[in-house]
């Protein structure tokens, strides 16, 4: 629709019907089959309210939709159509493998198109907004939703967040027509959670945040901040406050720092609740100064919370709120509409639901691949087709390789190890040897009260599936292989998942332990939404192969990386803890004094733990391969433009099968009024190669990208000895170089 009628159709809406705009739903209150991902009042919302309201979100399946949208565009006085949004998180039916496995890729291309399918599997069942990509830097792996992150870098997850932003809005390049500007098969993304999110203490779900005003502006918006460039449709709000002032009434932050300093332009909608949630802050006295704090502060949309559906009117009428600022909400939300081409036609793209396209699952497939990092080989993988080999723990004979946020994903879909062995006829033998929570477990994680489809049957059939669980064990010899397939359940991980122990579920480090009584040479694959203390685990193993929860494509991944039709190339986008008295811990921790360095061990008096190591067990951007590679030193490279650096190396492929290196370069301040960070990601770049192949690498950093906050919040971007290095690990480095630029007044 043209802006000059799409102006002349707000100037026309009443009070209620603008206010409407502002409100989403869950979908229960139109279909009793929506999946609920929060927790719903007691009070039922006004009758004006359901049919006023612009958006709903929970719901899939193009008949349905179809059937709500038309009775509603019916029955609203300027036939306005509704927003079907919902949580599309890894995608929408053919799942890939959770974001924080995603970004081990270091694969941006293949993410983006991984969006793409997503979005179009949602656009095609009627869901035309998601509240996807997560862009919380994290790393506190006590935090469920760490799997909903990409990990702990902010370079990482902007890039990571961009593409997949990118990918949903573009759609899968299918059924494009016409000038709206998100096509048929794409639909609106959402950043969240702005912000700080990703920081909440002790890692506790909903807890608050303590982060210094430098920390949160150079580590934790700055992946919001890249992501501004691919055109966000929507950003939603954070339940935590930021010093002290929660961000859902937070004007300085929705309208100061995401407006007009990001300039972003689209609709800013609130969590589940988080308007409301004021009132438990203390920091309003009740659900109307919710609102009030809200609308001023900036949140278009109130979802889910008593404040907006029963004050917002009120609020107006007595004018404590003024019209100018309902409006510029609604509009907000028209806008959103216009881009998504729902004013031309609210049905276009609703194809309904097809069988899982093969393009799809080839993408899951090859994210599957490329996000599983291969963290241990003692010389035991890839395993020889012939070899005689033990697959066992639970997950082999499992289809739950989904994760919490695939809602609409379905364990029907997903094939299993075991039957991915058995098409291929190898010489193996299964024993599952225990389920994948104890019953104990099961009630503390609420893991039978599923809210994805299928698991129900998924869980009965898994209970009462072992009797006599250890006796297939006496046929394990000292000098047979195990591959052991263990991990979190998915219960376990996403939202409301905090955890204070990191460890595998009892049950299965009791079977662990059994197996590694009887051989050493275990392989053992982890299932997992977050990184788990896996120490005993890695002692005892000849080789380790996270594969995070990998999603539909899952299984045949993992037979693909261990008998090495497929090289693993995945390298970690958050630190593997060596313990979970390291948490929070990541390469970019701010320099402290007391150093403790390789020639100080015995001095007591350095910043260390004396009981562990203070190094993760794993680093960021550590991953091993089958092959073998060299990365030559880093030359910088005279550029024409001088606010840009070059940055030059050469990557080999030394061994003997193909495979990918990510190459890795990082930036540290040597000198600088303030205390920085030991190292920060400024670039990356994944490289295929043949045995023997050679590539040049050719890094350009922006001058502007190395700015950061001096003593009194100035932007630095000079004067300042920098080192920059290459290598493939956070750790490694393959040498450096050193520079300085120019001070700039
Ligand atoms: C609460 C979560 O924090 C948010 O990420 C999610 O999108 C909403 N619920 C909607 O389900």
């Amino acid at each position: 629709m043209e802006e000059r009628k799409l102006k002349q159709l707000l100037s026309e809406m009443s009070l209620r019907e603008k206010i409407g705009q502002m409100i989403q739903l869950t979908g229960i209150y139109f279909d009793e089959d929506a999946v609920l991902t929060g927790a719903v009042g007691e009070g039922q919302p006004p009758q004006w309210v359901i049919r006023y309201a612009g958006s709903v979100l929970g719901m899939i399946g193009a008949e349905k939709l179809r059937a709500i949208q038309k009775k509603y565009m019916k029955e609203h006085p300027h036939h306005i159509p509704l927003l079907f949004m919902a949580d599309v998180i890894h995608g929408c039916r053919t799942i890939a493998p959770i974001p924080l496995g995603q970004a081990c890729s270091f694969h941006p291309e293949l993410v983006e198109k991984m969006a793409g399918h997503a979005a179009a599997e949602s656009a095609a069942e009627g869901i035309k907004a998601t509240f996807s990509p997560m862009m919380d830097v994290s790393r506190d792996p006590r935090w469920g939703r760490i799997m909903e992150s990409f990990g702990e870098d902010p370079f990482l997850s902007g890039v990571m967040g961009t593409v997949m932003l990118r990918g949903y809005q573009k759609g899968n390049g299918n059924g494009q027509k016409g000038s709206r500007e998100i096509p048929e098969s794409g639909i609106a993304g959402c950043l969240k959670h702005f912000a700080g999110y990703g920081a909440v203490n002790a890692g506790r779900e909903y807890n608050d945040v303590e982060i210094s005003q430098r920390t949160f502006r150079e580590q934790y918006l700055k992946p919001f901040r890249m992501a501004m460039h691919a055109d966000p449709a929507m950003v939603m709000t954070a339940f935590n406050a930021v010093d002290r002032r929660p961000v859902s009434g937070n004007k300085e932050l929705l309208e100061d720092i995401l407006r007009k300093e990001m300039g972003f332009r689209g609709t800013v909608i609130s969590d589940w609740g988080s308007v409301g949630q004021l009132e438990e802050q203390n920091v309003v006295s009740g659900q109307a100064e919710a609102a009030d704090a809200a609308v001023h502060a900036g949140v278009d949309i109130d979802m889910m919370s008593p404040a907006y559906m029963f004050h917002l009117e009120e609020l107006v009428e007595e004018g404590h709120v003024p019209v100018s600022l309902i409006d510029r909400s609604a509009w907000n939300v028209l806008v959103m509409k216009n881009r998504l081409g729902l004013f031309e036609d609210p049905f276009a793209g609703m194809e309904g639901e097809e069988q899982l396209s093969a393009e799809a699952k080839k993408i899951a497939l090859a994210l599957a691949c490329e996000s599983s990092v291969l963290l241990k080989n003692a010389d035991l993988l890839p395993l020889k087709p012939e070899q005689k080999v033990f697959w066992a723990g639970p997950y082999v004979e499992s289809t739950e390789l989904l994760s919490r946020w695939a809602i609409f994903g379905r364990h029907d879909d997903v094939e299993t190890i075991s039957e991915v062995l058995r098409d291929r006829k190898l010489p193996v033998r299964f024993v599952p040897g225990c389920e994948i929570l104890t019953e104990e477990e099961r009630r503390l994680w609420q893991a039978d009260n599923c809210r994805i489809q299928g698991e129900e049957e998924q869980n009965k059939e898994m209970s009462g599936s072992c009797g006599d669980q250890y006796a297939d064990l006496e046929e394990i010899g000292p000098e047979d292989t195990v591959v052991l397939v263990l991990g979190e359940h998915e219960a376990q991980s996403g939202e409301a998942a905090s955890r204070a122990f990191l460890d595998l579920p009892e049950g299965q480090q009791k079977f662990f332990d059994a197996v590694a009584e009887r051989t050493s040479h275990i392989v053992a694959v982890i299932m997992s939404g977050r990184p788990l203390d896996i120490r005993k685990i890695a002692e005892k193993s000849q080789a380790v192969l996270l594969a995070w929860r990998p999603g539909t494509m899952g299984a045949e991944a993992v037979v693909r990386l261990v008998y090495g039709e497929e090289t693993p190339s995945g390298k970690l986008s958050v630190s593997i803890p060596w313990g979970v008295g390291q948490v929070p811990v990541s390469y970019w921790d701010v320099k402290t004094g007391h150093r403790m360095t390789e020639t100080n061990p015995e001095n007591r008096f350095t910043s260390r733990y004396m009981d562990i190591p203070n190094e993760p067990l794993y680093p960021f951007g550590f991953g091993l391969s089958y092959t073998g590679f060299t990365i030559t030193p880093p030359v910088l490279e005279k550029q024409e433009r001088e606010d840009k650096i070059g940055i030059l190396c050469k990557v080999k492929n030394v061994g003997e099968v193909p495979g990918a290196e990510v190459v890795q370069c990082y930036v540290e301040t040597l000198c600088a009024p303030v205390v920085r960070p030991a190292k920060e990601l400024i670039r990356f770049r994944k490289v295929f190669l043949q045995p023997g192949e050679e590539q040049k690498v050719k890094f350009t950093i922006d001058r502007k990208e190395l700015a950061f906050y001096g003593a009194d919040m100035e932007l630095i971007d000079g004067g300042i000895p920098l080192r920059i290095t290459v290598g493939n690990s956070s750790r490694a480095e393959a040498g450096d170089v050193s520079l300085q630029l120019d001070r700039r007044s």
